[in-house]
């Protein structure tokens, strides 16, 4: 079996770790023979790579392990990157949750006002990555997760048509585990899904069976009805705090509203913006949380190894829910033809949408690419739900390239979450200010 060189952009991630672990636990089925971390933060990136340098020596000696701030030295001789860079990294993100919120209009890093900030911030990130892969090793793939995906994802389509990028994201991944076990399944692999919509924002209309062909809808409808995603488990360690078990359990209210498909957890930012707003506190959102915990914890292992010269005997985990990257991969380089919701150009396949619109669907991905699966014509409220929703990120992109005030603005405004172009206003100006070293200049 060939073995394969990744290199992982944005080793400084709390993610990192858990990714570069879980690349070794697969290695039976992915062989690895080299990986390199590349970060633009030469001082957070060391600390991860420090202790994952111990632990790849004392448990993976034939692994070649580096890392570097140097593109050359990073994105050479590279069959695969793994991207999950965070431009302005918690800092911005604690911006992009708390300046919506001080005009009372949800604050997250993904949707609304916060996604478009950010999207502002990445797309020059995500580029300049897929520009150094190209350059080094051009027949290279790059699996992209960084956020916020959907609007990183238009903007390559735009700028990079041709590129070998996949955009993929790890909600569906979770909730589908937790759909299989709300119906006593092993896992989401024993099921066989239908799913359309765009990055954070999509719905399950079909769920079998794979073996016995079963309809698994109705059983599933009716812990929805009940208690949202609150009757799943979780795999892993992702996606277990009381933040997070609250967003399940509002799944419930987010379901209510279309009980004929089954919502992806990010639809309660768009359909119950009041309650989120409510919910929240300004003066201490998800990006402190993270802060506080995930960040704290990951980087005070990280230091602890390094200050005893060994990792033995700390809790250092692979993320086992962080496996899809490697089926992704393994898609590509085994021809396994597996089939995954991906971020891809629609042409056609939800036939009465937008066919340049970037949207989540299930694809069957081989070593030449993936093929969609025709999802057909989706009803007339998610399909207008999403109308509006790829307008603020095409919007949004286009505002990048020609650098638009104007059309950021429109993009802003015509966020469903956000009540009127003034208060898209308010919240844009002080954005630009807080994002002077990341944004293009806007005229
Ligand atoms: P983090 O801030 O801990 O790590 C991000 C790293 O990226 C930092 O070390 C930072 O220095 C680095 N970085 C920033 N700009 C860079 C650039 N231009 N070039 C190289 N490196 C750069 O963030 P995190 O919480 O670990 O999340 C990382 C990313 O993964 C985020 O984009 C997050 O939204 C995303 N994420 C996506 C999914 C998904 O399902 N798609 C799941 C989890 C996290
Ligand atoms: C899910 C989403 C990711 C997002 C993450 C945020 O996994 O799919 O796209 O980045 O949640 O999690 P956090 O714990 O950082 O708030
Ligand atoms: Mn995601």
């Amino acid at each position: 079996m060939k073995k394969y060189a990744i290199t992982v952009a944005g080793g400084g991630s709390t993610f990192t770790p858990g990714i570069a672990l879980m690349l070794l636990k697969e290695s039976h089925r992915f062989p690895i023979r080299k990986i390199h971390f590349y970060d633009n933060d030469a001082q957070r990136q060391e600390t991860i790579a420090k202790a994952c340098k111990i632990y790849f020596e004392e448990n993976a000696p034939d692994v070649e392990f580096g890392y570097s701030t140097d593109p050359k030295t990073a994105f050479t001789d590279v069959d695969f990157v793994m991207a999950h860079i965070r431009v302005g990294k918690y800092k911005m993100r604690e911006y992009d949750e708390k300046i919506p919120l001080k005009y009372g209009v949800v604050g997250q890093e993904t949707c609304g006002p916060g996604g478009i900030a950010y999207g502002m911030r990445s797309i020059g990130g995500i580029l300049e990555i897929l520009d150094y892969m190209e350059k080094y090793s051009p027949n290279a793939w790059m699996l992209n997760y960084s956020n916020p995906a959907a609007i990183v994802a238009e903007a390559t389509r735009r700028l990079r048509p041709k590129s070998k990028i996949l955009n993929i994201c790890d909600m569906p991944i979770d909730l589908e585990e937790k759909m299989a076990y709300m119906v006593g399944l092993k896992s989401r692999k024993e099921m066989d899904v239908g799913y359309y919509g765009l990055n954070h924002f999509g719905w399950w209309h079909k769920i079998y069976d794979k073996k016995t062909g079963k309809d698994l809808m109705p059983e599933i409808k009716k812990h929805m009805a009940k208690n949202g995603f609150g009757d799943g488990i979780s795999p892993t360690n992702q996606h277990v705090d009381d933040s997070w078990k609250e967003t399940f359990v509002k799944a419930k209210d987010v379901f209510a509203v279309d009980p004929t498909t089954i919502p992806n957890t990010y639809l309660k930012y768009y359909l119950f913006p009041d309650y989120v707003v409510k919910h929240s506190d300004i003066n201490y959102t998800r990006a402190n949380m993270v802060m506080d915990n995930r960040e704290k914890f990951v980087f005070g292992i990280c230091r602890d190894i390094i200050a005893k010269g060994t990792s033995k005997g700390f809790n250092f985990e692979a993320d086992a829910h962080a496996s899809y990257i490697v089926d992704l991969a393994c898609a590509i380089a085994e021809n396994t033809r597996e089939k995954m919701l991906l971020i891809v150009p629609n042409d056609g396949t939800i036939v009465n949408f937008d066919p340049t619109a970037m949207v989540e669907v299930p694809c069957i991905v081989g070593s030449n690419g993936y093929e969609r699966i025709v999802q057909g014509a989706i009803p007339l409220f998610q399909k207008a739900l999403m109308e509006q929703q790829v307008g603020v990120e095409k919007l949004a992109v286009e505002a990048w390239i020609e650098g638009s005030y104007q059309k950021l603005w429109q993009a802003m405004t015509l966020s469903k979450i956000v009540p009127s172009a003034e208060i898209a206003k308010l919240i844009l100006d002080d954005m630009i200010k807080v994002n002077k070293d990341f944004w293009p200049e806007l005229k």
